[in-house]
């Protein structure tokens, strides 16, 4: 019977490697801001074209269009077929590959036997809310305003008010006592020996993972209890720290997922989907962690945190801050919302509907760095020279969390602009009078010289480093920018080379962020340049209308040099052949003449 590698496990493989160190076994890649560049292995280049996406894990040269995941990239570079590609992937990354056959049976893999428990048990609680022992758990339903769709959407179930309900299902009596505990199901008081189910009389919410298998239980009590949920304890398949709830609906009702929005309960988030906000994930009731975090990521660029307006919900955002500063790589977003004073996402909806809760939420919403500057600036006195020390010291120990990336230098940046100090120099020259700390006065010279140039500088800006400017600000611009990369070859500079560039990239990848295109450059010698650029604020532009007229203007620019271009190789060059290098005054005499001649024409 033939078999193959089944879908989870390659997710699973995928989850698990990092694209960077896969590509770099073949290629020698150098770090390009928050992403890696490298001479493309698949065509001949001289000058690198060739990204891997670190937050994306996936590769793309822009001059041979060749693109993928890590798999992809070992089955081209190997020349090998896709199942030898994963294993080799498995094998070097010691990761277990389980494998289906034809009757879609899993053989290997070790976690089957709990998911197909949870599985069984899912839809056996699922059933009982249809009994009529289960007429309680329905009226909380129905009180609750929970219809049958989330019902079905989430397989809300019931645990009915029975000590043995799960050893008395004919469905679960394959299945060995002792998984049954191990997944959570039943519980074993060795003292007393009695095994009982760990469920009863609760409204039943499953907890599936990214791929639908259901790992455990969350257990809402139905009458006021002293323990309002009982949740899945650890096990083999089921670890409360790392889940999100509802990140499977979310995937199945939006297969273009794109951003998540974090909330802390299960009711919350069926309450957000029965609405129509259907990217709603729950972290069930735990403080964010790192590994709920990265999962987010493997599936969206954006996290919206939604918090209640308490000092609970507060203390909450500023764990994630901490939580979420370290993983803060280019291309990763996330905001913060904060809910008016005693309303949950649930309660919030509920009464005022969707449509006011996206105006709430899209006009509350916080970015990391504002609400790092806002969390660091809370209290303080900005004007006294005390407080603003505080306040610099106490961002710094937030960014200082943060990895090396763009998003770092611009809120670095910001802060030297915001509070006149700059803090990337001082920190350099810090470092270096720790390395050289006998000589203080040397220190505080220096740093009184970096701070009295601390101002922002104009940069002057050539009719390319204009449209690159836009290009940073909204990079959808491009598609008004009509000049070929063959024409731009004729103006010379730094600017048309970096637009060329420019062009590039957005030609090929449309869809590229801000953040992703200063990115590109970061860390080579027009970082700064870039950062300057997209710094300049673009208040003046009148939109597509000023665009096209420095369009125009560099395309007449273009032209001229076309037409000079023709002028020296038709006219001047033969010239010179004839001269044979020996009349050198006869040729000086001439070139100078005609530049001036040029020159004269170019006035008029
Ligand atoms: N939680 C838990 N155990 C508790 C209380 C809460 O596991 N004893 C988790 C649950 O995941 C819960 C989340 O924390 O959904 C948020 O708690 P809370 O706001 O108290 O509950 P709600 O989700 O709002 O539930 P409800 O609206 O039904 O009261
Ligand atoms: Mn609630």
């Amino acid at each position: 019977m033939s078999t193959f590698i089944s879908p989870n496990s390659i997710e699973e493989l995928l989850c698990k490697i990092d694209i960077t160190s896969v590509i770099s076994t073949y290629v020698k890649l150098k770090k390009e801001g928050a992403n890696l560049k490298a001479c493309c292995p698949f065509h001949q280049e001289k000058t690198p074209s060739f990204i891997v996406f670190t937050s994306s894990q996936r590769y793309h040269c822009f001059g041979c269009q060749e693109n993928g995941n890590a798999i992809n990239f070992i089955k081209k570079i190997t020349n090998s077929n896709f199942t030898e590609a994963v294993k080799k992937l498995a094998s070097q990354f010691g990761v277990q590959l389980s494998y289906k056959n034809e009757c879609n049976r899993d053989k290997t893999n070790p976690n089957k036997k709990y998911y197909d428990i949870l599985d069984t048990v899912m839809q056996l609680y699922n059933q009982q809310l249809k009994t009529s022992k289960a007429h309680n758990a329905r009226d909380y339903l129905t009180k609750r305003l929970l219809s049958q769709n989330v019902v079905d959407q989430f397989v809300l179930g019931y645990a009915p008010n029975d000590w043995h309900f799960i050893r008395s299902s004919t469905e679960l009596a394959s299945f060995k006592q002792q998984d049954l505990i191990e997944v959570g199901l039943l519980v074993d008081n060795e003292e007393k020996k009695i095994v009982y189910d760990r469920f009863r009389n609760r409204l039943i919410f499953p907890i599936r993972n990214a791929s639908g298998r259901c790992i455990g239980f969350g257990a809402r009590c139905l009458v006021n209890s002293k323990i309002k949920y009982i949740n899945s304890p650890l096990s083999p398949v089921f670890s409360k720290g790392k889940e999100l709830y509802g990140l499977y609906e979310s995937k199945q009702a939006n297969p273009n997922l794109k951003k998540l929005l974090i909330v802390e309960g299960y009711t919350d988030v069926i309450s957000l989907h029965k609405h129509g906000i259907n990217y709603a994930v729950a972290t069930l009731g735990t403080a964010a962690t790192t590994e709920h975090l990265s999962k987010a990521f493997t599936y969206v660029s954006e996290i919206i945190f939604c918090f209640d307006g308490d000092a609970a919900g507060h203390k909450a955002s500023i764990k994630v801050l901490e939580t979420a500063l370290p993983i803060m790589q280019d291309g990763r977003q996330i905001k913060f919302v904060k809910l008016p004073l005693g309303e949950d996402p649930d309660s919030f909806i509920s009464k005022r509907g969707k449509d006011n809760f996206l105006t709430y939420l899209n006009s509350n919403l916080t970015s990391i760095d504002q609400f790092l500057f806002s969390v660091s600036s809370n209290n303080l006195d900005l004007n006294s020279l005390d407080d603003k020390a505080k306040f610099i010291s106490l961002i710094k120990s937030y960014t200082d969390k943060l990895p090396f990336s763009t998003f770092k230098s611009l809120i670095l940046n910001r802060l030297s602009q915001f509070t006149g100090v700059n803090i990337q120099k001082s920190d350099n020259f810090k470092k270096k009078v720790a390395n050289n700390s006998t000589n203080t006065n040397f220190y505080s010279q220096t740093i009184n010289r970096y701070n009295r140039t601390t101002k922002k500088i104009n940069i002057k800006i050539s009719l390319c480093g204009y449209i690159i400017k836009y290009l940073l600000h909204d990079p959808s611009l491009v598609e008004h920018i009509d000049i070929s990369i063959d024409n731009l070859l004729y103006y010379n500079g730094q600017d048309s080379y970096l637009l060329l560039q420019l062009l590039k990239i957005l030609r090929a990848n449309p869809k590229m962020t801000p953040c992703g295109l200063i990115g590109y450059w970061y860390n080579t010698e027009y970082s700064k340049y870039i950062l300057d650029l997209a710094e300049q604020d673009c208040e003046n532009l009148e939109g597509v209308k000023e665009l096209k007229a420095i369009l125009a203007r560099i395309k007449r620019d273009i032209k001229q040099k076309q037409h000079k271009n023709n002028f020296l190789t038709t006219k001047i060059e033969p010239i010179d052949e004839q001269c044979n290098g020996e009349d050198l005054n006869f040729k000086t005499a001439y070139r100078k003449a005609f530049t001036e001649l040029r020159q004269l024409k170019l006035k008029k």
